[in-house]
C-alpha cells in the first residue's frame, strides 16, 4: 500500500497496459482516475475497481485536446482536492513501412503519443508545482530507444517522450515534481496481437527471457516510479523488456 491517499490519473486506462497500471495503483491504495478516449471502456474499468473496494472515477477524454485535458484536471481536483500522480500511457500504432506512410499515419501517432504528453503534463504540472509535489510517469517503448521497421512514426514519438522526460526532469525537480519514463519491450496486449505472426516470432527470438512480457510486469515498475521508494529517481527511462535486443 505504497500509494495510500494518493490521487492518480492513468491515461489510456480502459484496456491493455493502462488498465493493468490502474489496477496496480489502486491495489497500492491510490484513488485512481481511469482516463480513456473510449468512455465506455473507462467506465467499465473504473466500475471494476469500485467493485473491488477502491475509489475510482472514469473520465472520457482525448488526451491530445487541450480543452478536454483542462476539464479533466478540474474534474479530478474538484472531486479529490488534488492530483498526486500522472501516468501518461495513452498511445496508438499506425504501422507502415516508411515510403508508404501517410501524413495521417504520421500525425495521428505523433499527436496521440507525444503531443498528448506535452498537453497532459503541462496542465497537470501547473497544479503539481502549486503544491510543490508530484510524480509523473511517461510510457515510452523499446522502439523509441532502438527504432523498428514499420514504426518510423511510433519510434519518433516514443523517442520524443524520452527527450521530453529528460528536459522536464531538469525543469520541474526544484518544484518538487519528479518525472521518469518506462520503456516496455514486447508485451502481451491488443497492440502487439496485431503484429503478423512471422514478425512476432522474430521479435520473440530476441528476448533472452524467452517470452513476451505481461502488462502487470510494466505496471509494477510504474507503481515503483510513482512511489516514495523512487524518491531519488528523476529523468530516467527504465527499460522493462526481458533483456530484448535488436
Ligand atoms: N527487417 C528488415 N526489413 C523488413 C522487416 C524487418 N523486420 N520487416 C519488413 N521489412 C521490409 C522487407 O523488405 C519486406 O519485404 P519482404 O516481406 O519481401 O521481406 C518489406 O519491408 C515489406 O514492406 P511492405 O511495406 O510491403 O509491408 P506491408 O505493408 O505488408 O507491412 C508492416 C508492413 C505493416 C510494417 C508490417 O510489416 C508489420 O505489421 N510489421 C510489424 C511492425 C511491428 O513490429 N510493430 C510492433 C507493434 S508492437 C508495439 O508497437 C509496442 C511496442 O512498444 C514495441
Amino acid at each position: 500500500m505504497r500509494l495510500l491517499e494518493r490521487v492518480a490519473v492513468v491515461t489510456g486506462a480502459g484496456r491493455g497496459l493502462g488498465a493493468a497500471m490502474a489496477e496496480r495503483l489502486a491495489a497500492e491504495g491510490a484513488c485512481t482516475v481511469v482516463v480513456d478516449i473510449d468512455g465506455e471502456a473507462a467506465r467499465r474499468m473504473a466500475k471494476a475497481l469500485v467493485e473491488r473496494g477502491h475509489d475510482s472515477l472514469a473520465v472520457a477524454c482525448d488526451v491530445a485536446d487541450r480543452t478536454q485535458v483542462a476539464a479533466l484536471v478540474r474534474r479530478v481536483t474538484d472531486r479529490f482536492g488534488r492530483l498526486d500522480i500522472l501516468v501518461n500511457n495513452a498511445g496508438i500504432t499506425r504501422d507502415a513501412t516508411f515510403l508508404k506512410m501517410t501524413d495521417e499515419q504520421w500525425a495521428s501517432v505523433l499527436d496521440t503519443n507525444l503531443t498528448s504528453m506535452f498537453v497532459c503534463t503541462q496542465e497537470v504540472a501547473r497544479h503539481m508545482v502549486e503544491r510543490q509535489k508530484g510524480r509523473i510517469v511517461c510510457v515510452s517503448s523499446i522502439s523509441g530507444n532502438e527504432g523498428n521497421v514499420g514504426q518510423a512514426n511510433y519510434s519518433a514519438s516514443k523517442a520524443g517522450v524520452i527527450g521530453l522526460v529528460k528536459s522536464l526532469s531538469k525543469e520541474l525537480a526544484r518544484q518538487g515534481v519528479l518525472i521518469n519514463a518506462v520503456a516496455p519491450g514486447f508485451i502481451d496486449s491488443e497492440m502487439t496481437a496485431q503484429v503478423p505472426e512471422k514478425i512476432r516470432d522474430k521479435l520473440l527470438a530476441r528476448i533472452p527471457q524467452g517470452r513476451s512480457g505481461r502488462p502487470e510486469e510494466i505496471a509494477a515498475v510504474v507503481a515503483f516510479l510513482a512511489s516514495d521508494e523512487a524518491s531519488y529517481v528523476n529523468g530516467q527511462t527504465l527499460n522493462v523488456n526481458g533483456g530484448m535486443y535488436v
